[in-house]
């Protein structure tokens, strides 16, 4: 038997719906050659569309506030990074962002911020959620604010907030405490991970792929994670040095850099032929390492979201998380435009004015599962 032939079978015990081992998820995450990759990514588009159909959901992006009290030693905007304008948008125009959002179709927003758990900031985030909410047509909301008390949590969800991304960023405990200050902490990460479903989120989670030192035996773990955690969606994306943050010499020659985009499809497919019915997202950063394809090809590995980003033009270069980011200079117009280009080019369609709530939340809270 060739070592295609091998992969195959692997990849029709998860198409069979076996519970793959750690040993398996990681023989899927290794194709001996580009012909077994295209299978992988075929069967994972295949559940996909069987799954969910040709939809993919899509989500305005507003940046709201770069101001951040964590030092992560990858990020762009952590708190040591004197070169960064510090803002936050203000009230009107970030509802005016919402309200485009909903404008377009595009159905739910992410709000998406540093970390703060001053009591100023959670208020602020409360009264912002109540205040989407009463928009005439209000986009459902999905929160990414960092680590906060089961107390904020639930104020959020109580003020109508429906979904929560929180990145493990690595389920590895070595690599986490590799790549963050002493002050955070992978037990602490995983306990707020756990408070998002106690309060009732629709709870996401992900990693950042292509880090130093990672091998596709950690990326391998980090999907048994997901599953253990029995989340709802997911985010990740190749891991991009920035320039300014103790990061920015990690290796980025052009053999790594497009490992770390292979390997971010391989994720992408194996995470949803594990987790079947999450909701897994192409991210910018897929598109920053491939400004053409990146986003397309995320989708035609299995992804079924996309986060297009609606706030204002002016404050996209004081969020770079990481060098490259795509569109810096786009407004949510051109951006919406080309979306539905690309969108059409590879046969998925938008799911206009939708919630796009995802399947696995639906079903293990015992709703109707239709799509
Ligand atoms: N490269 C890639 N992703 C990054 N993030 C932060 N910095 C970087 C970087 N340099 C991701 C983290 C975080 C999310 C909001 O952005 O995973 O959780």
């Amino acid at each position: 038997m060739t070592a295609c032939q091998r992969y195959l079978r692997t990849l029709e015990l998860a198409r069979s719906g076996t519970k793959l081992n750690l040993r398996q998820i990681e023989i899927l995450l290794t194709p001996p050659d580009r012909e077994c990759e295209k299978q992988l990514f075929d069967a994972a588009l295949k559940l996909k569309r069987e799954l969910l159909g040709n939809l993919v959901n899509l989500r305005g992006l507003i940046e709201f506030s770069n101001i951040c009290s964590r030092d992560c030693f990858y990020c762009g905007i952590r708190r040591s990074n004197p070169k960064v304008a510090r803002y936050t948008m203000s009230e009107d125009k970030i509802l005016h962002s919402a309200a485009l959002a909903s404008e377009f179709g595009y159905g739910a927003v992410v709000l998406q911020s540093g970390e703060r758990s001053d009591r100023k900031f959670t208020e602020q985030v409360t009264d912002l959620i109540k205040k989407i909410n009463a928009l005439p047509n209000p986009p459902a909301i999905t929160l990414s604010c960092g680590e906060q008390s089961l107390a904020t949590y639930r104020q959020w969800v109580n003020a109508g907030a429906k979904r929560y991304l929180l990145r493990i960023e690595s389920s590895s405990p070595e690599l986490f405490s590799a790549i963050h200050p002493s002050s955070a902490s992978f037990t602490a990460r995983k306990a707020a991970l756990r408070r998002l479903r106690k309060a009732g989120f629709q709870t996401g989670t992900g990693v950042m792929i292509g880090l130093p030192g990672q091998t596709l035996h950690h990326l391998a773990k980090d999907i048994k994670f997901f599953r253990d955690m029995d989340v709802d969606m997911i985010g990740m994306g190749p891991f991009l040095p920035q320039e300014d943050t103790p990061m920015g010499d990690a290796a980025n020659d052009p053999e790594t850099i497009r490992r770390r985009f292979d390997w971010s499809l391989r994720m992408i497919a194996v995470t949803r032929l594990v987790l079947k019915d999450v909701n897994i997202a192409s991210t910018t950063a897929l598109q920053a390492l491939d400004p053409e394809n990146g986003r397309e090809k995320g989708l035609l590995a299995g992804a079924n979201v996309i986060m297009p980003n609606v706030g204002d033009v002016e404050y996209r270069k004081d969020y770079q998380l990481y060098n490259g980011k795509p569109a810096l200079d786009e407004n949510g117009e051109a951006i919406r435009k080309q979306l539905l280009d690309s969108l059409r080019r590879i046969g998925e369609t938008p799911r206009w004015n939708s919630s796009g709530d995802p399947i696995h939340f639906i079903k293990r809270t015992g709703g109707d599962e239709k799509i």
